[in-house]
């Protein structure tokens, strides 16, 4: 079955074809960086605009790359939320039309759910067992989904098809389960990244140019305080990692030299990581690497320590901070050590795409899921249970 996916919960406008939940035939974003990056920060209603300037285009050129109609897709997945309400509403009008215009099946899909198939689409894509056994292997686990809207651990459970667990309405297809474990109290990780490389003038977004610096700098220069909160252990907070980057630049020679980089960016427009690394104090690097190291080992440890809790060996890492090469590293590290299994998806079905959109939405449909016309968006959409 060929699931058009079509995915605009924040600042890419994104659309795929993806066979049977497993093969990617196409995946098209179509970045709003170059929009947003003066603000230092998504901009809502210019998000908007965005979106329905590139939604038919990038549909387009989906079908296009994947050599197929619209008439030949033979169901629409679309995100309905959680997201920013005005973008969300532009891929879900979008998709209504199309699924209506053409008599398709059309099925919502869940935001964080997209992100969490992300990393099943990259198993499948590696192979080397059967769907089902990837299915079942990865999705008795902790799924982490950390990007620059959402920071949340998850419990994921498959239930497989014709299995006893499986209802008779999936029994076609493994169904998937969530529950919550935690979630940010505050910032999201990548939201704390870009705030921070936006003090620092650093560029949007955030987390990849920091991602660069901090391997010129050194973690320990700078004393990060471990993150302390009262209450649920895979809560996370953010924003006081962002605040003591704050101190330490204010009213210092890093807020001056931050000030002169700006300046020197506006003027030059475009600049490679390299031009703006040589533009960086040692103490900024170091600042840069020791906020990075802080933000990092409190993702491990907390995913970590809910996996131990929940008694599972797998840990599935998805969101746009899922390609942050320190985090891979200490996940890496900590799976050798410990004999967890984790596994990330690529650096490009980590971010934001709609390859994932139509991966979570292919089973859907196989389990009997349709969308009727009163399908609408919702900015906030939890997903599965809270514990
Ligand atoms: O998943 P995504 O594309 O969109 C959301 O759903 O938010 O994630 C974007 C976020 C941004 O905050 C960006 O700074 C962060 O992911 N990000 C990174 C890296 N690459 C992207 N953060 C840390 N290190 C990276 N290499
Ligand atoms: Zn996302």
């Amino acid at each position: 079955m060929l699931v058009l996916g079509i995915e605009s919960s924040c600042d890419e406008t994104a659309a795929a074809v993806v066979a049977d939940g497993e093969r990617v035939l196409s995946n098209v974003v179509a970045s709003q960086v170059l929009t947003h990056e003066k603000y230092g920060g998504v901009v809502p209603e210019l998000a908007s605009r965005e979106h329905l300037r590139q939604i038919v285009p990038v549909v387009e050129e989906a079908c296009r790359r994947a050599g197929v109609t619209l008439n030949e897709v033979g169901a629409v997945a679309v995100t309905e939320g959680p997201g920013l309400i005005g973008s969300l509403l532009v891929g879900l009008v979008y998709a209504k039309a199309v699924a209506m215009a053409l008599r398709k099946p059309l099925v919502g899909v869940n935001h964080l759910e997209g992100h969490i198939h992300a990393v099943l689409l990259e198993a499948k894509i590696a192979g080397g067992a059967t769907p089902t056994e990837i299915e079942q292997s990865l999705f008795s686990g902790v799924a982490l989904v950390v990007s620059g809207g959402h920071t949340s651990l998850f419990r994921v459970e498959a239930r497989g098809p014709g299995s006893a667990q499986a209802s008779e309405r999936s029994s076609r297809a493994t169904a998937f389960s969530y529950t919550q474990l935690g979630k940010t109290r505050d910032d999201a990780a990548g939201e704390a990244f870009d705030k921070v490389a936006k003090l620092l003038a650093l560029g949007y977004p955030g987390g990849p140019v920091i991602d660069r610096l901090a391997r010129f700098g050194d973690a320990q220069a700078v004393p990060f305080g471990r993150v302390r909160m009262k209450g649920n252990p895979f809560d996370f907070s953010f924003s006081g990692l962002k605040t003591a980057v704050l101190y330490r630049v204010r009213g210092t020679a890093l807020a001056k030299e931050a000030e002169e980089r700006r300046a020197w960016r506006e003027a030059a427009g475009r600049v490679t990581p390299d031009d703006l690394g040589a533009r960086c104090s040692r103490e900024t690097l170091d600042l840069v690497a020791g906020f990075q190291n802080a933000v990092v080992t409190d993702l491990v440890e907390r995913t970590l320590a809910a996996a131990e809790r929940a008694v599972v060996r797998s840990v599935l890492v998805s969101g746009g901070v899922a390609c942050n090469s320190l985090l891979r590293a200490r996940f890496a590290a900590e799976a050798e050590r410990t004999g967890f299994r984790v596994a990330f998806p690529s650096p490009q079905l980590s971010t934001d795409n709609a390859a994932m959109i139509a991966a979570a939405g292919y089973f859907k449909l196989m389990a009997g899921e349709r969308a009727d016309s009163s399908l609408t968006a919702h900015a906030s959409l939890p997903l599965g249970d809270v514990q």
